[in-house]
């Protein structure tokens, strides 16, 4: 049997290339290999306010850019969340084994609860849904780029402690990262992730900007004062520069440095651009294909939430009996 993997994306903000080179891009790639899963987390989402009607065409619109990048959902199981109740239900179950003090030293809660007046619960709990999310599947790996992975180290640590409290229940899942791309910086800071919720007219390439609009952003991103590439000082907004560029092209960090050393930031930044959007204009043509056809969004994520429901269900019910909460015989 092949093994499991799920990965997430919440339907907040615009996608960007950051959340393509970090997640996305290994979704594609292994979901052959594996019995892939990918879910539009809106429950994640509304840890912090969304409107309510943004948010609805934001699951329809992730979903859509799931399959313009190449998930293919013939092969892959394509679900919202909030569709298939168990993520809540066995939420609620690790909450019950999980100490605050885990939650509270989660750097991402830190710095989301820094910037509310008031911090919801949910956003504390906001790791734990992510370990339901992961274990209710049993995923054996999940990709996500590299701010994820504390989160993950977490899910191991709960996973760990239900089945020392109530036997062997969870499978323990691998955190996968991408080699080139697992933390896109922003164009403008390049010291700061690249983050959709930072909104800096330069900071971010989203997946569906304007061609011309992405080739400005790269032409404007924020170098240095030295005048060319040298491998051997590299400033941040170079280095992520080309790390954009390594992460769509595939190149080797030998082929990098032969083609890349010496260059005059100018260049430099037109090659960069021509290769992201080498990268988008197909990607951004099947997304126009995709949405153009009625009903079609809601059907792949109909399908994708019946395909996932018998295991939701099993797991929860696993959980359930082990814990010696009530099931029908
Ligand atoms: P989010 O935008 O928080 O829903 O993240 C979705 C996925 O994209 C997660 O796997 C993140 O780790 C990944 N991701 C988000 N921002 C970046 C970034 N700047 N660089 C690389 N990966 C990222
Ligand atoms: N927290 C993840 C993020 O913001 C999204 C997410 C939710 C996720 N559930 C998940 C990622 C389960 C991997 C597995 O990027």
């Amino acid at each position: 049997m092949k093994k499991r993997v799920f990965s997430g994306v919440q339907p907040s903000g615009n996608l960007h290339i950051g959340n393509y080179l970090g997640a996305l891009k290994n979704w594609v790639e292994i979901q052959g290999e594996y019995e892939s899963i990918w879910g539009i987390v809106d429950l994640h989402a509304v840890t912090v306010y969304q409107d309510p009607a943004e948010l609805r065409s934001k699951v329809l619109e992730t979903a859509a850019l799931f399959m313009a990048v190449g998930l293919d959902p013939k092969q892959s199981a394509i679900m919202a969340q909030s569709s298939v109740p168990e993520h809540a239900e066995l939420a609620w179950m690790l909450t019950c084994v999980t100490p605050v003090g885990w939650l509270e030293r989660m750097t991402q809660y830190k710095a989301k609860a820094l910037a509310q007046e008031t911090v919801g619960d949910g956003l504390l709990q906001y790791p734990v849904l992510m370990a339901a999310d992961i274990l209710l599947y049993q995923a054996a790996i999940v990709p996500v780029g590299d701010d994820q992975a504390q989160h993950l180290e977490l899910t191991r640590d709960i996973a760990q402690r239900f089945n020392s409290l109530y036997g062997e229940t969870f499978v323990m899942p691998a955190t996968h990262l991408p080699i080139v791309g697992s933390r896109v910086m922003g164009l403008d800071e390049p010291d700061k992730k690249m983050s959709k919720s930072t909104t800096g007219a330069g900071h971010a390439i989203a997946l569906l900007d304007p061609i011309d609009q992405a080739r400005k952003k790269i032409m404007r991103a924020t170098t240095d004062s030295n005048p060319a590439v040298d491998f051997a000082a590299l400033g941040a907004g170079v280095e992520n520069l080309l790390n954009i560029f390594q992460a769509f092209s595939g190149w080797t960090s030998e082929k990098m440095r032969g083609h890349f050393h010496g260059m005059r930031y100018g260049d430099l930044k037109k090659q960069v651009a021509e290769m992201v959007i080498a990268n988008l204009e197909p990607l951004q043509k099947r997304y126009r294909e995709i949405m153009a056809e009625p009903g079609y969004v809601d059907s792949v994520l109909k399908e994708g939430a019946e395909r996932v429901s018998p295991f939701a269900k099993s797991t929860v019910r696993l959980v359930k009996e082990r814990m010696g909460l009530y099931t029908e015989a």
